[in-house]
C-alpha cells in the first residue's frame, strides 16, 4: 500500500459569506489535481495539511478524513502561526525562490531575528507531518512525499520509522550549490540533511538532479539515490475538461473579442517564476520591430490567482496589470487591443485558449516541469507553435521541436515569437505533431510508478 504526502490536498475549504458555512474549494495546481486522480479509487491513503482555519474547522468536524473516492484523507491540523511561518516565509519565500534562482540579491532574503522563528515554524510543520505520517503508515509501507514543504521529513520520518520506504519528489528545480549557499549555514545543512534521510530523490529533469547531486558534492556529503520522472497530464481527463460547454462557450467568447487575428497565448499561475511581464515586453518589442503585426495579433494572458498572502506575489501581479495597460494603451487602437489579461481562475478558458493557439508562450525564469508547455500539444487544434524557456524542466522532452529561449531575452523572446508566428503551415504541422507524440509516449501514471520503482530498488 502507498500513503501520499502533500501540503495541499484534494480538497481544501473556505467559509462561506455568512461566515460559518464550510464550501468545499477543489484542488488546485498541478500537483493536487495529478494525484487526486492517480489514487482515485486505489485505497491509498493522502496526508495533507490544513491550509487555514476553514480547513482546521472542516477537519475536526470529519470533512477531510476517511475515505472520498476511494483514497483515506488524513489532515495535519497546524495552527495559523506555524502554517504561515512554513509555508509563507520558509517553503514560499525562502525555498522557492532558492530553486528558482529568483533571489533579488542586493536587498533580499535576509536571515535576521524575524527570520529564524520562522524557520522553527517550518520544523515545526514538518514534525507534525512526521508525527501523524509514524501514526498513521502501515508497517513496511511506502512514503510519496510532494515537495520542498518536506525538506526536513527524511531523515524525522528515518528516525522515527526506520521500516518505511520513503520517496521524495521535488515538482520544483533544485538550487544551484551557489544558491543554496545563499542559506544560512546551519539551514542549507539541515535541509541536506533531511533530504539525504529520504531513500531515494526524484525530479522532472536531469539538470535538477544534477543541481540536487551538486549541492552534496559541494557539502561533502553522500547524497541519497536520485532518479528522473517527468509528469505529464492525464489525457483522458485533459480531454474530458477540455470538451466540456463551458470551454465551448469561453472559445467562442475569446474569439468574439479576437476576431481572427492571430493568438498568442499563456495560461501560467500569477508566479513570478512564471515571467509573464519578460514576456509582455517581448510582445511589445515584436509589435515594434515588426509593426506589420500590429492589428493582426492579439496576446490572450491567463494568469489566474496564487498565494495570495504574499507580498511579492500580489506585487507582481500588480507589475503584470500595469504592464499590460501600458502596452494597450501605448499600441492599441479603437479597433484592436494588443493584449487581453484575464486574472480570474476559469479552466475551460484556459484549455479553449490553448486549443485555439498560433503560439502557446511558456518562458519562466526557471521551472520544475510545466505542465502547460504538455498539455498546449495535447489540446492545439491549430498546430499551435511552443515558445518554451531551456529553463522549464519540460525543454527536456520537448526541446527539439519547440522554439527555444532564454528566458531573461526579452530581444530574444520577442524574435523567437516573430519566428513562431512566420513559420510555414507544413513546419508547423510537423513540429505540432512531434511534440504531441512526444506528450503522449507518457502519463501521469508513468511518474507515480516511477516512484513506486525507485522505492522498490530500495526494500
Ligand atoms: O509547482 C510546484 C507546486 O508546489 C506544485 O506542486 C503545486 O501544484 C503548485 O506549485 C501550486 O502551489 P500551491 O499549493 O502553493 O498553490
Amino acid at each position: 500500500m502507498t500513503l501520499a504526502v502533500s501540503n495541499r490536498g484534494p480538497l481544501t475549504f473556505r467559509f462561506g459569506a455568512d461566515g460559518g458555512s464550510l464550501e468545499p474549494v477543489p484542488a488546485g495546481g498541478g500537483l493536487a489535481s495529478s494525484l487526486r486522480t492517480l489514487l482515485r479509487g486505489t485505497g491509498a491513503t493522502w496526508v495533507s495539511v490544513t491550509m487555514g482555519a476553514a480547513d482546521r474547522a472542516a477537519a475536526e468536524q470529519g470533512l477531510l478524513s476517511g475515505d472520498h473516492d476511494g483514497i483515506r484523507l488524513v489532515p495535519v491540523p497546524i495552527d495559523d502561526d506555524t502554517y504561515r511561518q512554513a509555508y509563507d516565509v520558509v517553503a514560499n519565500t525562502t525555498l522557492w525562490y532558492c530553486h528558482h534562482h529568483l533571489f533579488d540579491l542586493p536587498h533580499r532574503p535576509r536571515f535576521d531575528r524575524m527570520w529564524r522563528p520562522a524557520w522553527e515554524g517550518y520544523r515545526a510543520y514538518n514534525d507534525a507531518v512526521a508525527d501523524v505520517v509514524s501514526a498513521e503508515a502501515a508497517e513496511g509501507e511506502v512514503v510519496l512525499v510532494q515537495d520542498y514543504h518536506f525538506s526536513l521529513l527524511g531523515r524525522l520520518l528515518a528516525e522515527r520509522r526506520p521500516d518505511l520506504t520513503t520517496v521524495h519528489f521535488l515538482h520544483t528545480p533544485f538550487a544551484e550549490p551557489a544558491m543554496l549557499a545563499v542559506l544560512p549555514d546551519d539551514v542549507a545543512a539541515e535541509i541536506l540533511e533531511g533530504m539525504a534521510g529520504f531513500d531515494a530523490c526524484g525530479f522532472h529533469c536531469h539538470k535538477w538532479e544534477a543541481g540536487f547531486l551538486a549541492c552534496f558534492e559541494a557539502a561533502g556529503l553522500p547524497a541519497p539515490a536520485t532518479f528522473v520522472s517527468p509528469l505529464a497530464p492525464d489525457h483522458e481527463e485533459l480531454g474530458r475538461d477540455a470538451g466540456t460547454d463551458a470551454a465551448a462557450q469561453a472559445a467562442e467568447v475569446l474569439r468574439a473579442s479576437t476576431g481572427d487575428r492571430r493568438l498568442i497565448v499563456r495560461s501560467d499561475r500569477m508566479e513570478p517564476s512564471k515571467n509573464i511581464v519578460r514576456g509582455l515586453l517581448a510582445y511589445e518589442e515584436l509589435l515594434i520591430e515588426h509593426p506589420e503585426w500590429r492589428g493582426n495579433v492579439v496576446h490572450v494572458v491567463l494568469a489566474y490567482p496564487s498565494r495570495q498572502g504574499l507580498a511579492d506575489y500580489l506585487a507582481y501581479a500588480a507589475d503584470v496589470a500595469h504592464t499590460a495597460e501600458r502596452i494597450n494603451h501605448a499600441l492599441g487602437t479603437n479597433e484592436w487591443q494588443p493584449i487581453i489579461l484575464r486574472t480570474d481562475d476559469d479552466r475551460g478558458r484556459s484549455l479553449a485558449a490553448l486549443a485555439m493557439a498560433d503560439v502557446l508562450l511558456v518562458n519562466p525564469v526557471r521551472d520544475g516541469l510545466n505542465l502547460v508547455a504538455k498539455e498546449g500539444p495535447l489540446l492545439s487544434t491549430n498546430a499551435g507553435v511552443l515558445v518554451l524557456s531551456r529553463e522549464a524542466g519540460a525543454w527536456e522532452e520537448l526541446g527539439p521541436d519547440a522554439l527555444g529561449v532564454n528566458p531573461f531575452d526579452v530581444s530574444g523572446t520577442a524574435e523567437a515569437l516573430h519566428a513562431a508566428l512566420s513559420m510555414g503551415q507544413d513546419e508547423r504541422s510537423a513540429r505540432a505533431e512531434r511534440l504531441r507524440a512526444t506528450v503522449q509516449a507518457r502519463t501521469a501514471a508513468d511518474w507515480l510508478d516511477d516512484q513506486l520503482a525507485a522505492a522498490a530498488q530500495d526494500s
